[in-house]
């Protein structure tokens, strides 16, 4: 396990502090949708302004692609790309590269984000317009004792993806130490998230110190029965995670499409359902591995199936071993979550990634909503439960049971490589206690 150095381990009084966090939130029309990520990144911030850093934050939005410069210019790739177009086509082609990466610019600017930090944090949180640019350089130099400031979107460079030395090195010469408290990017070895650690004392923030504890405590020293809930829709997504899962639980529940995958490779009827026909000896190789390490492997009994692939499709529910041909499973059925409540009722310790079935359409998402019911009971009886972030902890969110979980990581395919037991760079990177 890690033992990095935290903020409370260095002396950041006076001192230019750039903290990485992840802010990538999700947005409609400009408007964030679920501000977790920024709820969470709070405590670091506050301290470190408290504690008498000048607090320069960075992060990612999304994935622009096609965008400008630091000069605001077309990125080099960009201009490659229209060069090797006819001639004829090129003048309409570059107009239309700069009109996109205008419109990214403003989409994937993380301005919604400084107004949101400053309306949690109660104070002013000055936006640069560029991220190592002048704008930026000359808003950090004057940057005060207390004072917050947030860069643009690192991702608005190439070199960040690349984890680019150079770039790496202009970010760390605006501060003199190095937080990371984003979690949700620790599994990225980027310029911000990793690469910046070459340059400057480097230690974690409290998000990632409680992720990483509370995760590594529930693998490492786990309340039994531990119970592991994995759903989404393909095992390959899931194979590290099914694999190190397998050393330490006691029980493994198997959800959402990848439970067809399974019933395919022991012979059972799928109809139309999705399918991984390449993972079949993969799947049962690690059943196989399950029962040799006495871990109870459970695949629905039961589902909800369609005709089609769609909400509004007609559907109806059948035992696992009756799924008719033209019919596919988009969710557990309604003995199977009561099986799965049934044995998670008296769970010492949770792990859950995935849903059960198609959750955001009301037909298929009972499933779904039966095993997050099931999770915060348990979670009152005393149970540690964790929920990996992405589709499940958005399913556990929107139907309300955020507040029952002991633990939603804001992580998800970091949450999920740290379940493989996976290091994570942006982890990896960060000085070790003394
Ligand atoms: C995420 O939302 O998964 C993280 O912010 C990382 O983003 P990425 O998958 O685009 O690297
Ligand atoms: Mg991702």
């Amino acid at each position: 396990m890690y033992n990095k150095k935290t903020i409370e381990d260095i002396d950041v009084k006076g001192k230019k502090v750039l903290a990485r966090c992840d802010f990538n939130v999700p947005m409609k029309d400009g408007v964030i949708t679920d501000d977790k990520r920024i709820v969470g990144a709070i405590p670091t911030i506050k301290y470190l302004a408290e504690h008498g850093a000048a607090v320069i934050l960075c992060s990612h939005m999304g994935r622009p692609h096609n965008i400008f410069n630091e000069k605001l210019k077309l990125d080099k790739k960009e201009i490659k790309k229209i060069d090797e177009l006819p001639e004829s086509e090129r003048e309409a082609a570059t107009k239309a590269a700069l009109e996109k990466a205008k419109k990214d610019i403003v989409k994937f600017s993380l301005k919604p984000v400084a107004a949101r930090l400053s309306e949690l944090l109660g104070k002013p949180v000055i936006m640069a317009s560029d991220v190592i640019g002048p704008d930026a350089k000359a808003k950090a130099a004057a940057l005060k004792p207390g004072e917050i400031m947030l860069i643009e979107n690192v991702r608005f460079h190439a070199e960040e993806e690349k984890n680019d030395p150079a770039f790496a090195k202009e970010l760390a010469s605006m501060a003199d130490i190095y937080v990371n408290d984003a979690f949700g990017t620790a599994h990225r070895a980027h310029a911000s998230t990793a690469g910046v650690a070459d340059y400057l004392p480097a230690v974690c923030g409290y998000l990632i110190q409680k992720e990483i504890t509370i995760m590594g405590n529930a693998l490492s020293d786990p309340k039994r029965p531990f119970i592991a809930i994995l759903g989404g829709a393909k095992v390959s997504d899931k194979i590290g995670v099914i694999e190190n899962l397998i050393e330490k639980v006691d029980t493994l529940i198997i959800g959402g499409g990848m439970a067809y995958t399974f019933y395919k490779a022991f012979g059972k009827p799928i109809g139309t359902s999705i399918c991984e026909n390449d993972k079949l000896d993969l799947a049962r190789s690690l059943v196989e591995k399950a029962h040799n390490k006495g871990v109870n492997f459970m695949l629905p009994i039961d589902n909800t199936i369609g005709k089609e692939y769609s909400e509004d499709t007609v559907y109806m529910e059948v035992s696992s071993d009756m799924l008719p041909d033209g019919w596919m499973g988009l969710d557990i059925g309604l003995e199977t979550q009561e099986l799965y409540a049934k044995t998670l009722k008296g769970a010492g310790t949770i792990v859950w990634n995935g849903p059960m079935g198609v959750s955001e359409w009301e037909p298929f998402s009972h499933g779904t909503i039966a095993v997050a019911q099931a999770v915060a009971e348990a979670t009152e009886n005393g149970a540690v439960s964790i929920i990996g972030g992405g589709d499940s902890a958005a399913a556990a969110e929107n139907l309300g049971f955020a507040d029952k979980i002991t633990h939603i990581s804001t992580g998800g395919g970091a949450s999920l490589e740290f379940l493989e037991g996976l290091e994570l760079p942006g982890i990896a990177c960060l000085n070790e206690k003394d």
